[in-house]
């Protein structure tokens, strides 16, 4: 893909609208809450749009103030709530939208979500030009042109803090544990899980590993007089579900294995410090940025800068998944 620069928009923007779409993450609240407050210190308005895309579609937008989002930094969730929304999918609903925000005086758009909500985003803001910036807000950490995403420190500490309670069963029984978690179709999340637990081995979509393959590595641990054993796997593994790979541990390979999903437990609970500053330093930079008369792009953080990124980008370039960190975990299995 060729090197994009940065769109810029013509708009004196005023009156600014949030919004949080797609899979909620720990952090969305500290996000909008630096989305509203920062509005506010700059002199503009700034409203909410409840129930992500569909609330833009059903004028379900509301005004806020410096209280509305008072003693919100530390929840999960969002306040804002927020939806899957197919119909956006449309052209048609799209217009809606930009014709209502507009309705209402609004002249930019701060979005917060993953890579599917800023295909959304990125067809608004060229189609009808309308100026957007959107963040990253997942679990998953797989949105390109950003280090991290809000939420997946969170979700990776949930991961951990489940994974070690998991040991002390699985070291009174001898057993292994297949423990699956999140990702969508990538092992970002995984791979943090597995290494800060100190997982056996780990199976991401990225790098499949065959069950044969795990039952060579159990082995090996079995040999130093290791009985049991943490297998961490992401849910978008493509050579199998958790609970297949157990049962083939079980049934071909002699190994009394359970199951552990961890499922939508990692997307909620009080966001870390970690997510809390990313978040509150993104949707402050999203603010400004709109305002300097940016659009059509994403603010992420690489090293230590506030970076803007093209949103296309976002959803069409893959972010580098380091699977050399897998010979880590091997080695430090053994
Ligand atoms: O993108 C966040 C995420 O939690 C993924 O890890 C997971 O695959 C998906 O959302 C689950 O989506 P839903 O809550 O709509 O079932």
């Amino acid at each position: 893909m060729a090197v994009q620069r940065i769109k810029r928009h013509k708009q004196k923007i005023k009156q600014v609208a949030v919004l949080t779409s797609g899979g909620d993450s720990p952090g969305m609240n500290a996000a909008v809450r630096a989305v509203v407050r920062s509005s506010i210190f700059l002199g503009l308005k700034v409203f909410g749009v409840h129930r992500g895309y569909s609330g833009l579609l059903d004028n379900d937008v509301h005004p806020m103030d410096l209280g509305a989002v008072a003693n919100i930094i530390q929840r999960g969730g969002t306040i804002l709530k927020t939806a899957r929304c197919p119909e956006f999918l449309k052209k048609s609903a799209r217009k809606r939208a930009a014709e209502n925000l507009r309705n209402r005086g609004i002249d930019g758009l701060v979005v917060i979500g993953g890579d599917g909500s800023f295909r959304g985003a990125h067809a608004l803001a060229t189609e009808f030009d309308f100026p957007i910036i959107g963040i990253p807000g997942t679990i998953d950490n797989d949105v390109f042109g950003t280090d991290i995403t809000i939420g997946f420190d969170t979700a990776t500490n949930t991961g951990l803090r489940a994974i070690d309670q998991i040991r002390d069963t699985a070291n009174s029984h001898e057993r292994i544990f297949v423990v699956e978690v999140m990702g969508r179709n990538t092992g970002f999340l995984a791979m943090d899980v597995g290494i800060g637990g100190g997982a056996d081995a780990i199976v991401v979509p990225e790098a499949p590993l065959s069950v044969a393959k795990i039952a060579q590595q159990i082995k090996r641990g079995e040999k130093r007089g290791k009985k049991s054993c943490i297998i961490v796997v992401a849910e978008g593994n493509k050579s199998g579900k958790s609970i297949r790979i157990a049962d083939q541990l079980q049934q071909k390979y002699g190994y009394s294995s359970r199951v552990c999903i961890l499922g939508h437990i990692q997307r909620g609970g009080s966001p870390t410090a970690r997510d809390r500053k990313v978040a509150s330093g993104l949707g402050s930079f999203a603010v400004r940025e709109l305002a300097k008369g940016f659009t059509d792009a994403m603010g992420g953080i690489r090293g230590r800068d506030l970076v803007l990124s093209p949103l296309v980008e976002s959803f069409k370039k893959r972010k580098t998944f380091q699977k050399d960190l897998l010979a880590l975990v091997e080695a430090l299995a053994t």
